[in-house]
């Protein structure tokens, strides 16, 4: 049989990407073996935590240096034999040689249809606000592999939300969030599956009929 893959999950709010991962753990063929918060106050942390699954707070104002910072979570992730990490929600740019680390085996979620409303500057509410303000018709939710270009690495999987023309941010964040959860379990469901095949920028997914 093959092994399951061991999943850690980094956050730095709310958590709710996290929570549709618990709840769908029993079908991802993986395991979320840690969560690793750069806050401690994360809501994401007890969601873990009350679930049995290890919640390790990496605060980056406790390390005079990025390099330090990110070093001491490459240790943990290291520590928990880590094969995928999950972004969901984490808040903070990685640098160079994390991403390098974790090559095609790290993935985050954005509340966008990437290449659109990405980049440096473009996390959280701040995404919803830039498309109510840019008058766009459909948004979405985009899940994809971490490159040194922020936001701009392999698509996995998108989908899209049609933007209403009485939308707020909350309102349009709800709708978002919701295929967020979706494709973001498909994404690791796929992931650990091993149906992913990357070439160059782009994303072969083994036996799906497109
Ligand atoms: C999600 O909408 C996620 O896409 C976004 O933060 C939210 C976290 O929600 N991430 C980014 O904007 C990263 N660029 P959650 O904590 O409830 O999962």
């Amino acid at each position: 049989m093959k092994q399951k893959k061991r999943i850690a999950v980094m956050i730095s709010g709310n958590g709710s990407n996290l929570q549709a991962l618990i709840d769908h753990q029993d079908s991802l063929g993986g395991e979320i073996v840690l969560v690793l918060s750069s806050n401690e106050e994360a809501k994401g942390l007890e969601r873990a935590r009350s679930v049995g699954i290890d919640g390790i707070c990496i605060d980056s104002n406790a390390f005079e240096e990025r390099n330090m910072y990110e070093q001491m979570m490459l240790n943990t992730l290291e520590a928990y034999e880590v094969d995928l990490i999950v972004l969901a929600g984490f808040m903070r740019i990685l640098g160079a040689k994390f991403i390098q680390t974790y090559a095609n085996r790290m993935m985050n979620v954005h509340p966008a249809l990437l290449p659109s409303f990405g980049g440096p500057g473009y996390y959280g509410e701040r995404v919803h606000q830039a498309v109510l303000d840019a008058g766009v018709r459909v948004t979405g939710a985009t899940v994809h592999f971490v490159t040194i270009d922020t936001d701009a690495g392999p698509i996995i999987l998108q989908e899209c939300v049609r933007v209403h023309p009485n939308d707020t941010i909350q309102l349009l964040q709800k709708r978002v969030l919701e295929v967020e959860h979706r494709l973001l379990v498909a994404a690791v469901r796929l992931f650990c599956e091993d149906r992913l095949v990357v070439n160059k920028n782009c994303i072969e997914i083994v036996g799906m009929e497109e």
